[in-house]
């Protein structure tokens, strides 16, 4: 699909009907509080339908001038323990959790083990309770990836199992409530809520903090969404709840998003651009866990050693970052910031009986200061995962990777002359793109030209942003709704008897014939001009 402009003929059966339920985020901007009272009914069923009608109109009612009045004001620091105010549309009541159980699932990677801690946190401070077991269950959220094509072929087939737990609950209890948080949320989007209609709640991989609220529209019977990505949440103030109490290793989370990149890779779209916790919230969090006794700790990062805090000011001078030698970046050097080998340096010095390591790293930041450290440091573990996706230099480009085969393995002499009985691990990627069988040869020499101690090896998955029908196009109304239509061809309206098909920038004139909670769907009848559809219409 490819965007256009279109004049679109809606049928008047139609109405307004699709801005009935909430969509994404429209309503997200409001901070204020509702004086109306929330519903007293006392079954289940009566309880939400009661509640789908007061919710119903108090969105209808809408946000007052006050409430707008409220949240223009000067922004204030928040606490992580202040409540926040509901929005105008919401009772505090509702933003509670009730006493509900929430059942996490979490699939993926270790970030997404953080990401549940995270979001069980924030959802703990709103009065929900934590069950591990699913029958229990009053909420499931299933924390997600999309980084191959097989982990979301999983979560597709664990919604067909809860969608039998959802029909098959007695009337006697509360409506079960499923949601989809993470990278396949930020991925496919409204795809999931159309294509499943069971699923209550999407929150992408930055929207944690606005799981109360989404779950409160959700207890009103309506779909709600929340997949922005932010350039500044790290969810430094939200301390992942220690779930198990006789753990004696924790990961700690300093940076979150990748701007690398790579062409094989969905995260940068899931996960949002590179930003780093300021290097004091994870100090005090270290510290915390060397008070409880934990004996090891795993700096957490999608690029963990690009960290770059650039919240004080006094550390954003114009040093330029010093990369591996023969390695490149896609993007325009970054400048300044207090950098890995300052918070490796701090990290370790915490506790000195305490060990640290770090994963996942990219090989282009690993500077010699950071080589130096490893060294240096007795707690600072000599372990170092370099992945390498390919050792075809042809592959390489292709991938957007920024070095050679050749800058790699010198990078591996060095790391190993400077660390000695360093362990190294990897990533590869098979059957890339244009990946010959010279290619893959070169892969399977670099495997034993370095010896790794581990390799994770992965057949290429073709990832996009979203499944999109290279059938259909789409465009925008008058109104700004979406509109999608067959690429089927049609009459010129300034030259009769022409037939074409739409391109990009025409505007056509679509017939509507159906919609969903976010889209309308209809057929092409002519591509025309704005003063023609206006006159004729
Ligand atoms: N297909 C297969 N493997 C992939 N990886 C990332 N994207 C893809 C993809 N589209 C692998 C890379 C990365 C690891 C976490 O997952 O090797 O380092
Ligand atoms: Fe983790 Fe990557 Fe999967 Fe997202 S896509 S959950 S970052 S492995």
């Amino acid at each position: 699909m490819h965007p256009l402009q279109c004049v679109l003929q809606v049928q008047r059966s139609l109405g307004w009907g699709p801005l009935a339920s909430v969509s994404w985020l429209s309503l997200r901007m409001c901070r204020a509080h509702s004086s109306l009272s929330s519903t007293t009914c006392s079954s289940p069923e009566r309880q939400e339908d009661g509640a789908r009608k007061d919710f119903s109109s108090r969105l209808a009612a809408g946000p007052t001038f006050q409430h707008f009045l409220k949240s223009a004001s000067a922004p204030q620091e928040k606490l992580s323990s202040e409540v926040e105010d509901p929005p105008p549309y919401l009772t505090m009541d509702e933003l509670l959790g009730r006493q509900r159980k929430v059942y996490l699932e979490t699939y993926g990677c270790q970030m997404n083990v953080n990401d549940t801690e995270i979001a069980w946190s924030i959802l703990q401070k709103s009065g929900y309770l934590r069950t591990s077991n699913l029958q229990e269950a009053d909420v499931i959220l299933l924390v997600t990836c999309s980084i191959r094509e097989k982990a979301e072929q999983t979560i597709w087939n664990r919604l067909h199992q809860l969608k039998a737990l959802k029909t098959r609950r007695p009337r006697s209890r509360v409506p079960l409530r499923i949601g989809i948080l993470g990278c396949m949320a930020e991925r496919l989007k409204e795809e999931i809520l159309n294509r499943e209609k069971m699923v209550d709640v999407l929150a992408g991989p930055d929207a944690y903090r606005d799981l109360p609220r989404l779950l409160a529209v959700a207890e009103s019977g309506q779909q709600a969404a929340n997949v922005l990505l932010s350039l500044d949440e790290t969810y430094a103030d939200v301390m992942p709840v220690q779930t198990n109490p006789s753990a004696t290793s924790a990961f700690v989370s300093i940076m979150r998003g990748c701007d690398n990149m790579c062409s094989y890779c969905i995260v940068p779209f899931t996960r949002g651009r590179e930003r780093s916790r300021p290097v004091a919230s994870i100090l005090e969090e270290v510290k915390k866990l060397s008070e409880q006794g934990l004996k090891e700790v795993t700096l957490l990062g999608q690029n963990v050693n690009s960290f770059r805090d650039n919240s004080e000011v006094q550390f954003n001078n114009a040093v330029s970052t010093n990369l591996s030698r023969g390695f490149t970046t896609n993007y325009k050097a970054k400048q300044g910031g207090l950098r890995f080998a300052h918070l490796l340096d701090q990290v370790s010095r915490v506790d000195p009986e305490m060990r640290i390591r770090f994963t996942s790293p990219h090989p282009k930041d690993f500077p010699d200061e950071v080589l130096q450290l490893i060294h240096e440091r007795d707690n600072i573990c000599k372990q170092i995962h370099l992945p390498a996706q390919s050792g075809s230099s042809r592959v390489l480009e292709a991938m957007r990777r920024g070095y050679s085969r050749e800058a790699y393995v010198e990078l591996v002499h060095h790391i190993r002359e400077s660390i000695p009985g360093v362990s190294l691990s990897s990533d590869f990627i098979a059957g890339f793109c244009g990946e010959t069988e010279e290619d893959h040869v070169q892969t399977v020499s670099l495997l034993r030209e370095v010896q790794y101690n581990m390799g994770f090896l992965f057949a290429y998955s073709m990832r996009q942003l979203s499944k999109r029908s290279v059938t259909d196009l789409c465009g925008r109304n008058d109104g700004n709704l979406k509109v999608i239509f067959p690429d089927a061809e049609m009459e010129d309206v300034n030259n009769p008897g022409l037939r074409v098909r739409a391109q990009p920038g025409d505007y056509v004139l679509v017939k509507i014939t159906s919609a969903s909670s976010q889209t309308l769907r209809g057929h092409v009848l002519c591509r025309t001009t704005l003063k023609d559809s206006s006159e004729n219409c």
